[in-house]
């Protein structure tokens, strides 16, 4: 499980409960969606590598440290891991962002693509794949072939729910992948909802239900 990592930080755990409540609406829920992710980019972007520059402070030249190495994309999976881009661009606004457009298909559950754009170099670039919801793992699984397909490397998953499935799943057919949630819930139902899970999120970013 080294891969995993559940960042429970309290004003994670408070934000959940706010998306879990069935009771908040479409503007809150987008919301703190967008909250979480900025708290999740702090932690799953710990890693970055530094390098040291010199800088002319009003006082005195300080050697201080800033971001090198590869640049950074994120690429949301449509529609629910849009709900999560501009919590990412708060912190890292010049990120490239690449879209996939996946959906379930409700009697197989297996995910569909209906659309695909990715910055030009994207190979050159690490990559966090975006989906608030990690369920029987089919979507995340098959966005990181699609990425993988371009050439790319380095790839986080970032999920603010996920079941234990989902999670197996990816370990799976990804085991090169660190995987980033707010928290795993008991399991999946009937209908591959996770349980007690926080519902449809695309449905509650976007008012669609
Ligand atoms: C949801 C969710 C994930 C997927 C998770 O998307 O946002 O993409 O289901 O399920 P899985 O792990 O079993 O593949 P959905 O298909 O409902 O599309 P939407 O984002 O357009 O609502
Ligand atoms: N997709 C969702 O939006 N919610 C779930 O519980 C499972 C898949």
């Amino acid at each position: 499980m080294e891969k995993v990592h559940v960042l429970d930080h309290p004003l994670l755990q408070h934000k959940l409960s706010i998306l879990r409540d069935e009771s908040t609406g479409v503007k809150e829920f987008r919301e703190v969606v967008s909250e979480i992710a900025t708290l999740m980019c702090y932690e799953a972007t710990r890693d970055l590598p530094l390098q040291a520059v010199e800088v002319q402070t009003p006082v005195a030249k300080a050697v201080t440290h800033q971001i090198s190495g590869k640049k950074l994309a994120i690429v949301p999976v449509l529609r629910a891991g849009l709900g999560m881009v501009d919590g990412i661009l708060t912190l890292v606004p010049s990120v490239k962002v690449g879209h996939i457009g996946l959906f379930r298909d409700p009697e197989t559950l297996e995910p569909v693509k209906y659309y695909c754009k990715m910055p030009t170099d994207i190979s050159e670039r690490d990559v966090i794949v975006l989906d608030p919801m990690l369920a029987t793992g089919g979507s995340a699984s098959a966005a990181i072939s699609f990425v993988k397909e371009y050439g790319v490397k380095n790839i986080k998953l970032m999920n603010i729910l996920a079941a234990p499935e989902g999670i197996a799943r990816v370990q799976k057919d990804h085991p090169d992948v660190d995987i980033y949630v707010a928290a795993v819930d008991e399991k999946l139902n009937d209908h591959g909802y996770i349980v007690p899970g926080l519902g449809d999120a695309g449905d509650r970013i976007f008012g669609t239900k």
